[in-house]
């Protein structure tokens, strides 16, 4: 699948970044196993600290419409790579086999690059609520 359409909702999404602090613009959409789609974006506060990445504010989205399980994430940005933070969120709501597509893109210098990879791929050996009696 390249989940095409979820790519242009990533897009859209990155539209809605608040970054003026690092102009650094995300937005990231995700697929529920029940077939909806939620998107996010960087939201950035002027406590640097309290900023928060595209990939969770989407992953919290789905999480308040009471949409727990997350077959496919895309992520868009200049340079597009989860941080560590976010890869273990992603791992909490994942299902097995749940891909992850990373879009490089430079809407201006008409530059895109899709990477395709797995949740489990990003984060190996993720803290284990289960083995940590959670
Ligand atoms: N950021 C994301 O939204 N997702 C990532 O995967 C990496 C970083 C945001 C956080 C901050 O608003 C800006 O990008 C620069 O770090």
């Amino acid at each position: 699948m390249d989940y095409k359409y979820l790519v242009e909702k990533a897009k859209e999404a990155r539209g809605f970044a608040y970054a003026p602090y690092s102009k650094f613009r995300v937005g990231a959409a995700l697929l529920t196993k029940s077939g909806k789609i939620y998107t996010g974006c960087n939201i950035e506060n002027a406590s640097f600290g309290l900023s928060i990445c595209a990939e969770r504010t989407a992953i919290f989205n789905a999480i308040i419409h009471g949409e727990k399980k997350l077959r496919a994430l895309a992520v868009v940005a200049k340079s597009a790579r989860p941080c560590g933070a976010c890869r273990q969120v992603i791992i909490e709501f994942a299902l097995k086999d749940a891909e992850v597509i990373f879009v490089d893109w430079q809407p201006l210098e008409k530059k895109e690059k899709i990477t395709y990879t797995t949740a489990a791929k990003l984060l190996p050996k993720p803290f284990n609520p289960s083995q940590a009696g959670l």
